[in-house]
């Protein structure tokens, strides 16, 4: 969508040598918060870091879209049926959104999307567990989109101006699926014994894989200095881990539920929650692509996308149609 704009992101841009201080001049805008724009120049590193990292994270929002797909049709209400399908839509968006984000940086969504289908590119781990009852419905929104939007909120002040433009409205989005996650495990708390077992079940089995969105600890972490010093992260993976956690026990208490950390602790002294150790083994085992669902998202994503392939022959030939005749 606005690749057609840019004058500056060819590959072989990419490959030139960098104007003399043009670094210095770069890292001064960002400590300035100066946005950088799509044909401002920038270090190939930059660039490189957004795409990953933009790409990275349009692939998790559309590769989201299935596990809860998966429970549209088996909705308990129309009520929840509406709020779910429209839920799993806003993902789609946010999906386009970010593609569109990440072509300013002069890659085509046609190449992103191929990475993905040939299971070349990461997108989160978290979208690799299973939706076993409607309380996991509930669960991803309490958690997964209320880690999401711990992460996302500091996006909003990302460096980049288009990623930042698009996590505005994408955090808007998300704080309505939180709170609709919520909403369904307050009334499932709230509900006969058999509701409320579901949903300290779904809390069992969402806790750990929530707290691995953030990425690896901060000393594991490969890029995080890099993002933080030109300002595409604003907080590190264990600042913002800790802030989810801080935040999230509360809710959980008010919800009567129990966390499955036996090392939960508030400490006073630090304001903070204290948790126990992540389980990193398990992490790396669902990147590499083992963990429970990887196969059948990748799966299912390459069946939608070649159920798709007339809606993209149609749209190409619909917008040929209309060149043609312009030019007529
Ligand atoms: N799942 C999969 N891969 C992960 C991961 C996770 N939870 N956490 C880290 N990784 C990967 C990184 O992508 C990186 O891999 P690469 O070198 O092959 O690209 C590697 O592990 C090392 O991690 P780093 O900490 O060095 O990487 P980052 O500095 O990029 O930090 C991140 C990771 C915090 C996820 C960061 O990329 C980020 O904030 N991304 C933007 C937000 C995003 O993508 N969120 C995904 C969830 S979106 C979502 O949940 C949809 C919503 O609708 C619910």
């Amino acid at each position: 969508m606005y690749t057609q704009g840019l004058l500056h992101a060819k590959e072989d841009d990419r490959a030139a040598p960098e104007p003399a201080g043009a670094l210095a001049r770069f890292q001064a805008r960002i400590d300035a918060e100066e946005k950088i724009e799509p044909n401002d120049w920038m270090p190939a590193a930059y660039r490189h870091t957004l795409i990953r990292m933009i790409s990275q994270h349009a692939h998790s929002e559309i590769v989201g879209m299935l596990p809860e797909g998966n429970w549209i049709t088996r909705a308990p209400s129309l009520r929840r049926k509406a709020a779910l399908i429209a839920k799993v839509q806003d993902e789609g968006g946010h999906g386009l959104y970010l593609y569109a984000a990440a072509e300013t940086l002069g890659v085509s969504r046609e190449e992103l999307v191929e990475q993905l289908l040939a299971g070349k590119a990461k997108y989160s781990s978290i979208f690799n567990y299973p939706t076993l009852t409607w309380a996991d419905i509930g669960a991803i929104g309490w958690l997964v989109d209320g880690a999401a939007i711990m992460n996302q909120i500091p996006l909003c002040r990302c460096s980049y101006g288009p990623y930042a433009r698009a996590m505005i409205r994408i955090c808007k989005e998300e704080s309505f699926h939180q709170r609709q996650g919520f909403e369904i495990m307050l009334t499932l708390a709230r509900g006969t014994d058999e509701q409320k077992a579901m949903a300290q079940d779904a809390l069992e089995r969402w806790w750990w894989p929530s707290l691995m969105m953030f990425g690896p600890s901060d000393a594991q972490s490969q890029h995080s200095d890099a993002s933080l010093r030109w300002k595409i992260k604003r907080f590190s993976n264990d600042e913002l881990r800790q802030k989810f956690v801080d935040a999230t026990v509360p809710q959980g208490h008010f919800l009567g539920l129990t966390f499955p950390d036996p090392d939960l602790r508030y400490d006073a002294a630090s304001g903070h929650w204290l948790f126990g150790a992540i389980d990193w083994a398990e992490f790396r085992n669902v990147l590499a692509g083992n963990g429970p669902c990887n196969r059948q998202r990748l799966e299912q994503r390459r069946k939608a996308h070649e159920d798709g392939e007339w809606v993209r022959a149609a749209a190409l030939a619909y917008a040929e149609k209309r060149r043609a005749r312009a030019a007529a």
